[in-house]
């Protein structure tokens, strides 16, 4: 099955697609995660999306479907991946539908006052990328990964000058793509706004159907 994500920031699709990913043995394929990757490693690629991303800006289109075009060309995602972030912007999903054919596209609906307050106190391992919450998902021991011990840090846009620069990106280039993907009959809502159990039930039946059409 081949998946796309679709949400605000903070909507909730990094957590769900762990869990998905997880449950179904697919990749998730996180461009955000890719790019984060590169900005540790201090590549030539983190030295130029790192500004961008600090600021709550899009990385270039071409940069963006090179790289996803790269790892889509890997072995583990043939049987299918959940894309998560991925495409943002109408020429990142024309190119995308030149060489995938995807199944379904979750179309993940919260409120704005709903992410800026998880997204203003969430952690991320620095090891092994488990996302957190300080209210709703706190780990056991404050700032220590649950998983794997890794330390728990602020990713660098999660200020609220950036959240709020991301919220503003997400409506004027990303939005458009749910009219995109629903003219195609690809879209699927739910409402991501309750608890993560909340998001699995719904996502459950839709999985089940688009399993059944691949
Ligand atoms: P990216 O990493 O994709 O960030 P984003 O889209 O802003 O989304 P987030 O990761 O912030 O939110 P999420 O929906 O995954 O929420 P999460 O599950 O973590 O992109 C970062 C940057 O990279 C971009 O700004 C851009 O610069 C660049 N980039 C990436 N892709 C690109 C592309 N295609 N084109 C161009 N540039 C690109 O949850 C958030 C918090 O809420 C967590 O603390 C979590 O614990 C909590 N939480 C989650 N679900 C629930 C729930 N159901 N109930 C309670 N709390 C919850
Ligand atoms: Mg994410």
């Amino acid at each position: 099955m081949k998946l796309i994500f679709l949400g605000a920031p903070g909507a909730g699709k990094g957590t769900i697609a762990a869990a998905v990913g997880k449950a179904q043995g697919m990749p998730q394929v996180s461009t955000g995660d890719l790019f984060r990757e590169a900005v540790k490693n201090g590549t030539e690629l983190g030295l130029r999306v790192k500004g961008i991303m600090e600021r709550g800006e899009l990385v270039p289109d071409e940069l963006t479907i090179a790289l996803v075009r790269e790892r889509l060309g890997r072995r583990d995602t043939a049987g299918g991946y959940i894309l998560d972030g991925f495409p943002r912007t109408i020429p990142q999903a024309e190119a995308l539908a030149a060489f995938q054919r995807i199944d379904g596209v979750i179309n993940f609906l919260c409120s704005e006052q709903v992410v800026v307050r998880r997204l203003s106190g969430r952690r991320v391992c620095r090891a092994c990328g488990a996302i957190y919450h300080v209210e709703n998902m706190p780990p056991h021991r404050e700032g220590v990964c649950d998983r794997c011990g890794g330390e728990l840090y602020i990713r660098d846009d999660d200020r609220l000058e950036s959240i709020r620069n991301r919220l503003r990106v997400y409506r004027e280039q990303t939005e458009p793509l749910i009219g995109y993907y629903r003219s195609r009959g690809l879209l699927h809502d739910i409402d991501s706004a309750g608890n993560v159990e909340d998001s699995l039930v719904q996502l459950k039946p839709l999985l089940q159907n688009l399993q059944q059409g691949t």
